[in-house]
């Protein structure tokens, strides 16, 4: 067994936490061999519950795990962490605007950003999962600075699991014979589920989705709109947010980032842009990433249609205006 990573996580005592913590555990995502110091962060108040969690991981009794500490201090927190994944955020509220969300969630982002930059290795790989992901990423590695700019991501995975559930489900195939698709943009309503480089096996034999499907329309119109508004129908259906895919979707980032993709093949992640694609340098933007000796890159050179290109534009206007509120918001804090 190798010596313990330490991974954070925050919001730990929320719902996502609740399905994550068992599936770290378990060595799923760091390997059977991988020994774990696990830090749980989360607010005052909810130190109880938390409490609650650790005797549950405690009873589960799994070889890797070395050491639970629960923390509502951020310098407890991510001290020397290998892994940080922050989960927990401000929820939007009945009456809520979007501003004012976005500036309690940048006020928690700043200061939690302030103390990683302080406290974590340097080496730490970073994933955002609370909402707005794209945006909250973006604040924290803005407080963050001397922690290099490819070691922060956030979560657009669940956006590609439900794009390639929907495919599998259309052609009544196992999900795993879909492969390549892609989420650009933001992990809002305006991103940008694109089959058009995606491929699948259909009785043995490798095909294109759109030969597969053979229906434009849909691929263009229906699929896109399920992939864009199924957060929202999961709420609506559970009335609660979906919170086992989203972790299911965690694991799966952060064990492709740890393991690597498979030669020509891709997974989407959002990164800071080094300004593929024409998108604005710096701001955190869901790209197609190969994955090599825990090294990310951005697939280069996909061709971009009319179609393709206005639909990327809509998503990136979205986030330049988000991130430029957020970071109005900052300067009043
Ligand atoms: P939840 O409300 O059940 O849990 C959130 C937890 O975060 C709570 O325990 C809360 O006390 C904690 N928290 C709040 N402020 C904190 C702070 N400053 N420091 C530490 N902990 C803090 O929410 P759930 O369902 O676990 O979702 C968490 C977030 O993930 C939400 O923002 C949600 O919108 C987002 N999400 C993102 C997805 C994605 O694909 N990027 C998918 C699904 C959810």
């Amino acid at each position: 067994v190798k010596d313990p990573i330490r991974v954070v996580i925050t919001g730990a005592a929320g719902q996502i936490a609740y399905s994550l913590v068992y599936q770290i555990c378990s060595g799923e995502v760091f390997g059977k061999d991988q020994s774990i110091i696990l830090h749980l962060l989360d607010i005052t108040p909810m130190m109880g519950v938390l409490q609650g969690l650790i005797m549950e991981v405690e009873d589960i009794s799994l070889p890797i795990v070395k050491n639970v500490i629960p923390t509502d201090n951020e310098e407890t927190a991510f001290k020397d962490v290998d892994v940080a994944l922050f989960v927990g955020a401000m929820p939007r509220k009945e009456g809520m605007e979007r501003k004012d969300l976005l500036s309690a969630n940048v006020k928690i982002f700043k200061s939690q950003g302030i103390a990683l930059d302080k406290f974590a290795k340097k080496s730490v790989k970073v994933l955002v999962v609370g909402n707005p992901a794209n945006t909250n990423c973006y604040i924290l590695a803005h407080y963050a600075p001397s922690i290099p700019r490819e070691n922060f991501t956030c979560l657009t995975r669940l956006d590609h699991n439900r794009a390639k559930g929907q495919i599998a489900s259309r052609l009544k195939i196992s999900p795993d014979l879909v492969k390549n698709v892609i989420i650009w943009g933001n992990h809002s309503s305006t991103q940008f589920p694109d089959v058009r480089f995606s491929t699948v096996v259909v009785n043995g034999k490798e095909t294109s989705v759109y030969e597969a499907i053979q229906n434009d329309n849909w691929l263009k119109n229906e699929f896109v709109s399920i992939v864009q508004k199924r957060g929202a129908a999961v709420i609506a259906a559970r009335k609660l947010s979906s919170a086992m895919s989203a972790a299911k979707a965690i694991c799966d980032h952060m064990r492709d980032w740890w393991q690597g993709t498979k030669d020509n093949e891709w997974v989407s992640m959002g990164v800071i842009s080094d300004g593929s694609y024409g998108i604005e340098k710096g701001l955190v933007f869901s790209y197609p990433i190969h994955i090599k000796n825990g090294k990310l890159s951005i697939v280069q050179d996909l061709k971009l249609d009319d179609w393709s290109r206005e639909m990327i534009d809509k998503t990136q206007k979205e986030l330049i205006e988000e991130k430029n509120d957020a970071l109005t918001a900052t300067s009043s804090q």
